[in-house]
């Protein structure tokens, strides 16, 4: 079943444990933290001692999405926080399985991050040594950009590859993601959908999350 991942980069950050109680009473079970380091991209966001505070508040998946240039040095620092899963940027990594390894090493999942202007046939020969391969629909930095549709085709590539090789990794999808293209996301063949406007800058967050779920769910039904 494909689930909907909140991005808190959206939410209030002086009152982060109420937001994320919030979506969490809507259905979350998984979060997604944005680290940004003002280098790999032009914004800056949060460190270690954020993930550590909110680990202490929610048993939810804590999914760190790193756009930091010199992963190796600081996805350690998140494992230790308390993330259970954290992913790389390909365009980032200069020693991507040593960097991917290393963090299943520390017990937590690892995945591998793709720019939209990266083809996804660049992880090839890393596709049986990720946990999840994440598609960005929107060039990282910001919240609340445009989705942009060539990344469908890039969700169904993996799809077609992960059957044909019967791997086990995840799909997940980040940027843009709202009630109007969740159905087609998830029929392309994606399992995890982070979604930052669409939940936090909605009326009510909780109802959002159930709203992106519930047509989540019925594109799968569709798709039977
Ligand atoms: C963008 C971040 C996203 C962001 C998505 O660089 O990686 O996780 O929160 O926000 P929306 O859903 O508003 O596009
Ligand atoms: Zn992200």
């Amino acid at each position: 079943m494909a689930q909907i991942l909140p991005s808190i980069l959206s939410a209030d950050f002086a009152r982060l444990g109420d937001e994320i109680a919030k979506v969490e009473s809507g259905g979350a079970g998984m979060l997604h933290v944005d680290v940004m380091d003002g280098h790999f991209v032009p914004n800056m966001t949060l460190g270690p001692p954020v993930v550590e505070s909110i680990r202490k508040v929610t048993r939810s998946v804590l999914d760190v999405h790193l756009m930091i240039t010199d992963p190796d040095r600081y996805a350690p620092l998140f494992v230790e926080a308390g993330a259970d899963q954290v992913s790389v940027h390909y365009e980032a990594a200069t020693h991507l399985d040593r960097t991917v390894r290393n963090i299943q090493s520390l017990g937590a999942r690892a995945g591998v991050v793709l720019n939209p202007a990266t083809p996804v046939g660049v992880l090839e020969d890393m596709l049986d040594v990720v946990d999840y391969v994440l598609v960005m629909s929107v060039n990282p930095g910001f919240g609340g950009q445009k989705f942009i549709p060539n990344s469908l085709k890039k969700i169904r590539r993996l799809d077609k590859m992960r059957q044909e090789r019967s791997l086990p990794f995840r799909i997940e999808i980040d940027g843009g993601v709202n009630l109007e293209n969740v159905g087609e996301i998830v029929r392309a063949g994606c399992d995890w959908l982070v979604a930052g406007s669409s939940v936090f800058h909605s009326a009510d967050s909780a109802s959002a999350v159930r709203d992106l779920q519930r047509a989540a769910d019925g594109a799968l039904a569709v798709r039977v």
